[in-house]
């Protein structure tokens, strides 16, 4: 890219994103997930764990067992949406999920996952399954190894990204585009 400005901007949202995954008062570590659900478009709310600018990565946690795992394996296509309401400033990221399920990206992780956290991977029910009551919902006690059984790394290569600022004077909209060696950037109409 020899734009210095879209150089400026690309970096501007790799630095928030890896600063965001650390910070829970940053409104970007809370993104929505969405992709191709078994029927039909299907979007959520995720905690964004990691981003990092020279692999193109994003990373969440998640539940083996949950729908979306079965819509990722179907259709690996994601897109991240942020939103800094504060700014004003949205950010959509779109490549490819790939689901990592106890192998050595998720024996890393799963040390950081705090205790309390890891009891989510332990309910006897699947994410998404009815039950009779929402108590059957929870597990706060049990076997953590077999939690970790149930716990899940998606890491999304990232190969797009559209750029959009509101001003009060002007907006601005940039998408980039991943072309395997660099990013190729244009501005476009917001
Ligand atoms: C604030 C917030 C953060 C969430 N973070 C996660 C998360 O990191 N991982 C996750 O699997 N679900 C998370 N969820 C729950 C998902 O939005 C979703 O309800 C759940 O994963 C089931 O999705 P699925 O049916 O598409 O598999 C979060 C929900 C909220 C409201």
């Amino acid at each position: 890219m020899s734009n210095n400005e879209f150089q400026s901007i690309l970096d501007g949202i790799w630095q928030r994103l890896a600063k965001a995954a650390k910070d829970p008062a940053d409104p970007w570590r809370l993104p929505t997930l969405a992709a191709q659900g078994l029927n039909g478009p299907s979007a959520r709310t995720m905690v964004m764990r990691s981003a990092d600018s020279s692999e193109r990565l994003l990373t969440a946690q998640t539940d083996i067992r949950s729908t979306k795992i079965s819509g990722f394996r179907k259709d690996p296509r994601v897109a991240w949406l942020f939103f800094d309401p504060a700014k004003q400033e949205q950010v959509r990221a779109t490549g490819r999920a790939i689901i990592h399920h106890d192998d050595d990206i998720t024996r890393r992780a799963w040390p950081s996952v705090p205790e309390a956290n890891q009891y989510n991977y332990a309910t006897g029910h699947a994410p998404g399954a009815s039950i009779d009551d929402p108590a059957q919902g929870q597990a706060t006690s049990g076997d953590l190894a077999k939690a970790y059984d149930n716990f899940a790394v998606i890491r999304c290569e990232i190969t797009a990204i559209d750029w959009l600022q509101l001003g009060t004077t002007a907006h601005r909209r940039a998408q980039f585009s991943w072309n395997g060696t660099d990013w190729l950037a244009t501005w476009a109409v917001p």
